[in-house]
């Protein structure tokens, strides 16, 4: 077997594959199965094709339901996700999988079953001889040269907060939250249906999808925000010509993983997802943690997140009180809610600030730092002893 390792980041939202020892996958397809809503009619005409999945889906999204086969970490559909693992292997990368070992990365806490099955597929399916599973997080933080930290990763269908020391994870401090990109993708179709613009089929979605990765941005702080002139207003051109005009939505979208409870979800947002995480690992390291934060995940990506995410782990931002407000009116009296800027003197601020180093940092592309820390790993000399061979399986 003189082939490198093939190496997959399976992701809810995208699959990221290529070869061990490269710098960047050969593929990024989108995490997609689609089906023709109209079958009936269309498969006279498209020659009985029912399936298509990654790009192939997203260029026929007008035509198709599209479903991800992962949802909230946990693979939902395995016949879906072996379709997409065959367009991988066949048609992205070419490869004949007996002649390769393959790394896939998995979440934290993957459940047997679902190791099981993964197994089953790439030694039964699709014939590898040699197959590792290993946990995203940990590869993004080796990515970024790191053995020792904190790894906030934002993807689509969850957040987690992964703390490693000299290589060890942590398992007992992990911190996730189901709510991410596609929590977002989804709640802005709600503000632009709301708005007259209707986006909801599954392939429109990707339009809003679109339009959130463009255009949105994390508010430096969103409770008493002010906005530069640019920030107030953007604007979108849909497929179809209509132009459509964005203002709160820019920055109330990302906003939700700072504050998942804006779209029922009663879950702690990213900054307490860390600092919990944090607050279980053993004292003596926890320094080394705050000083060592590492975030990747597409949804990271949007301007503004790491910023904020450091003003308020370090607990640098404004505090506010809410205040009762008595009014009175000619003929009856009334409560208003205030918010107030609490008077803090500089020492205290700085006081509240100097509670320890926090440093956070991006890995150097986000989206594919689970796939290169992989990638890396699998042509490490002593990875050999640590793969799965078929016949133990
Ligand atoms: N520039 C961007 N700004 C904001 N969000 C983005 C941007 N680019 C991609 N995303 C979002 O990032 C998500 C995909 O990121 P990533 O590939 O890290 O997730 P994944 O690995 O597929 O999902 P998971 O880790 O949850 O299984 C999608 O929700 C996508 O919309
Ligand atoms: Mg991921």
């Amino acid at each position: 077997m003189s082939q490198p390792p093939v190496i997959v980041d399976v992701g809810a939202g995208l699959i990221k594959a290529g070869f061990s020892g490269e710098d960047e996958p050969r593929c990024i397809i989108p995490t997609l199965v689609g089906r023709h809503k109209e079958r009936a009619v269309l498969s006279g005409i498209i020659g009985g094709r029912d399936t298509y999945v990654g790009e192939q889906a997203q260029s026929r999204r007008g035509l198709l339901a599209m479903r991800s086969p992962i949802e909230h970490g946990v693979v939902t559909n395995w016949d879906d996700m072996e379709l997409l693992m065959k367009h991988t292997f066949n048609n992205e990368l070419q490869i004949f999988p007996e002649d390769h070992a393959a790394l896939i990365t998995e979440p934290p806490f993957n459940s047997d079953v679902s190791k099981q099955k993964w197994y089953e597929i790439l030694f039964e399916s699709f014939g590898f001889d040699k197959v590792k599973l290993v946990l995203g997080q940990l590869m993004s933080l080796y990515a970024s040269g790191r053995t020792t930290g904190i790894v906030l990763d934002v993807g689509d269908s969850g957040a987690n907060a992964v703390p490693v020391a000299e290589g060890f994870v942590d398992l007992h401090a992990i911190q996730q939250i189901g709510t991410g990109g596609r929590d977002l993708t989804n709640h802005l179709v709600r503000m632009l249906t709301e708005k007259g613009y209707t986006l909801e089929s599954s392939g429109e979605k990707q339009i809003s999808r679109d339009i959130k990765e463009k255009l949105c941005f994390v508010s430096p702080d969103f409770e008493g925000q002010e906005l530069l002139p640019e920030q107030k207003q953007k604007h979108y051109i849909l497929p179809d010509g209509v132009q459509i005009t964005l203002e709160q939505e820019l920055y109330t979208i990302p906003e939700i993983l700072f504050n998942p409870s804006m779209i029922g979800n009663e879950q702690t947002g990213v900054v307490d997802l860390v600092k919990e995480s944090i607050s279980k690992v053993a004292m003596d390291l926890r320094s080394r943690m705050r000083e060592n934060i590492v975030v990747c995940g597409g949804s990271t990506l949007f301007e503004g997140f790491n910023s904020r995410l450091q003003t308020e782990i370090k607990g640098q931002q404004n505090l506010y009180t809410i205040k009762q407000v008595k009014k009175q009116g000619k003929q009856s009296t009334w409560y208003e809610t205030k918010k107030e800027k609490l008077d803090e003197t500089k020492e205290q601020r700085e006081e509240r600030s100097l509670k320890g180093a926090v440093n956070v940092t991006s890995c150097d592309n986000p989206i594919t730092s689970a796939w290169l820390g992989a990638s890396i790993m699998g042509c490490t000399h002593s990875f050999p002893n640590e793969w799965l061979r078929k016949i133990n399986f």
